[in-house]
């Protein structure tokens, strides 16, 4: 009998990675497990890779200098047979999605959309994400039309153009930051846009229109310089909108929140970050549009802007995201202080290993953009080597109104210190802020209590060790050539067998037979939310000696003496039960066709 395809049984899987905040929308269907494996099975991993990094073929696999960590010698390999990559530099891996999610920095819906748009598959309709249905297609449709016609306006408009010119904003930034004018006048868009009333309905709903006391809706942005806000895929999501004079109302207005934009989980700039930068060493924040575009003007081309919002928590996470070092930039003045308190608040819990956040406070009346004016990306450059450590700033600010001479201040400093510090996530960053406080008050903050070393599950008993290698024997094949499974037919003679790993050989098999062609990588998907990817992808990155031939012998004769020992566990069971009470019929059958399985396979005398 076939098993039931496995896909129905695994766990949720799609739609879970990413920021919480998506992964929680309860209205997201996840995609079927199906519709991966299809996708996986179009898709060819080499192709997608190869369109990024430069891939040199050795043998069956190809290879390159791994762009997830930096290497002279190429250590990152791709395999097309198993349709997966793996780096034996820095331990990455995985299939053409996660290479996307990592390399792109998609979130998994948007790695998926990427994919099948490139082999022509259609995702699903409910597992589409809201922004990805037909009305989400509308608006960001309208609202890149609306940034083309801020565009063509600007280009004929002296006023606008003199002003860009007066703060030295030179055209190829303008180009490339698709920068526009909004015309004077309550109705230039709405004409030029809305010429019926779906087109209206569209243009209110991406936040381009105003409604007045009396109902009617008119341009929200007039005579204003506009900087479409673009999201992680270069499309304009909303707007910000600069007066040219002073005295014209507030100096910038945003688009207001709208489906498709949340000002907390956007930053400004961050696609032109990512379009001019193959690998992000560095990102700063600064507080204004003007500031990213005059960085950038001037070469420093890792700006980005939160959008006149403190910055959130999942800033903190888009930023670490798509780079380990980054770079707050303030106001020197008080409420730049607090801005930057803010900021430490939000990254703090984010501080995982191998981040680092600075912040960098300016002289009074400067910003960014007077800053490079004058003094250059070598200035500029020259200041962020300067910033203050994240550690720094936290203990400065903490003991800012304590006497630490006293031991009164001394404790007041470690109660302010403990509740921030017991949300840095495990690790040597963690351990070194608790150290210095340590250093600073001479008050012992309480390590977590370090894990012992995990006992080493291999046990040394050779009986043991030799039942261990004969599952990781089987799975380390099966993934060298998924097919091999359909060697072995259900029912599977270990499946009770009592042994760390037969669950999952048996997933594994199942998962084949349900899909004969299915690749290795499309197989480690399925575990791609699982404690067991990492162990499977390393089986599923070693060099098996020999072919196919030997691996299917290996698998043959790993089921059959998984099936003895099956048989065995079995038998001695019914031996313990005998020896506690007389058997009763249906186990008296059991065993002795147990003992005749035995006999027939050549292992009891007959
Ligand atoms: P600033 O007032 O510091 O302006 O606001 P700026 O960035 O230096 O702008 P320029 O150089 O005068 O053109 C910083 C940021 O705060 C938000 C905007 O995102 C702005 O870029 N802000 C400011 C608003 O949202 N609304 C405002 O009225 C002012
Ligand atoms: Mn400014």
């Amino acid at each position: 009998m076939r098993p039931a395809p496995m896909a129905a049984v695994l766990p949720q899987r799609a739609g879970t990675i990413g920021p919480a905040t998506e992964a929680s929308n309860p209205s997201m269907a996840r995609i079927p497990d199906a519709f991966i494996d299809d996708l996986l099975a179009r898709t060819d991993i080499v192709e997608v890779i190869g369109t990024r990094v430069p891939l040199k073929r050795q043998g069956k696999e190809y290879s390159a200098r791994c762009p997830f960590h930096d290497e002279r010698s190429p250590s990152f390999t791709v395999s097309q047979t198993k349709q997966f990559y793996h780096c034996f530099g820095c331990g990455a891996h995985g299939t053409a999605i996660s290479f996307l999610m990592n390399y792109d920095r998609l979130e998994f819906l948007d790695a998926v959309d990427e994919l099948a748009k490139r082999v022509g598959m259609e995702v699903p309709k409910e597992t589409q994400k809201r922004n990805e249905t037909d009305d989400g297609r509308d608006m960001y449709a309208a609202l890149d039309a609306a940034a083309k016609f801020f565009q063509r306006q600007l280009e004929g408009n002296e006023k606008a153009k003199a002003y860009l010119d007066r703060r030295g904003v030179d055209e190829s930034i303008r180009t490339q930051f698709s920068i526009g004018y909004a015309p004077d006048g309550f109705s230039a868009l709405k004409d030029a846009l809305g010429t019926d009333e779906r087109r209206i309905k569209l243009l209110d709903k991406t936040g381009m229109l105003s409604r007045s006391d009396n109902g009617r809706v008119y341009d929200k942005f007039r005579d204003r310089v506009m900087f479409p806000i673009h999201d992680r895929r270069g499309r304009v999501i909303a707007f910000g909108g600069r007066v040219l004079a002073k005295d014209d109302g507030p100096k910038y207005l945003n688009s207001p929140e709208t489906p498709l934009f949340h000002k907390g989980r956007e930053l400004y700039g961050l696609w032109q970050v990512r379009q001019a930068n193959q690998k992000i060493e560095r990102l700063v924040v600064v507080e204004g549009y003007m500031d990213v575009v005059s960085l950038f003007q001037y070469g420093v081309t890792q700006a980005v802007a939160t959008l006149g919002t403190a910055t959130t928590p999942d800033h903190a996470e888009l930023l670490f995201r798509n780079s380990p070092d980054v770079y707050f930039c303030f106001d020197g003045d008080a409420a730049g202080q607090r801005a930057a308190w803010k900021a430490l608040e939000s990254v703090l819990p984010r501080m995982k290993d191998g981040r680092q956040a600075f912040f960098l406070f300016l002289p009074d009346g400067e910003d960014p953009d007077s800053i490079v004016r004058s003094e250059g990306a070598a200035g500029f450059d020259t200041r962020l080597q300067q910033a203050t450590p994240l550690s720094q700033f936290f203990y400065d600010e903490l003991g800012k109104d304590v006497k630490l001479s006293t031991l009164d201040g001394k404790a007041r400093l470690a109660e302010r210190a403990k509740p921030l510090l017991a949300q840095i996530p495990d690790g040597a960053f963690g351990d070194l802020m608790r150290q210095r406080l340590g250093e600073i008050t001479g008050v012992g903050v309480q390590q977590p209590v370090a894990l012992p070393e995990k006992p080493k599950t291999v046990s040394r008993l050779p009986a043991q060790t030799q039942k261990r290698s004969l599952v990781r024997g089987a799975i380390t094949v099966l993934l060298q050539q998924p097919s091999l499974a359909l060697s072995l037919e259900p029912p599977y003679g270990f499946k009770d067998l009592n042994q760390p790993g037969v669950g999952l050989l048996i997933e594994l098999l199942s998962l084949v037979h349900a899909r004969p062609e299915i690749t290795t990588g499309a197989l480690l998907q399925h575990f791609s939310e699982r404690d067991d990817l990492n162990a499977l992808q390393k089986l599923a990155s070693e060099a098996v000696p020999g072919d196919a031939t030997i691996w299917r012998q290996i698998l043959i004769d790993a089921a059959e003496q998984l099936e003895d020992q099956a048989i065995q566990q079995r038998l001695a069971e019914l031996h313990a039960k005998m020896g506690a009470g007389p058997l009763d019929v249906a186990d008296k059958y059991e065993l002795m066709a147990l003992m005749q399985a035995q006999r027939r396979r050549g292992k009891l005398p007959s």
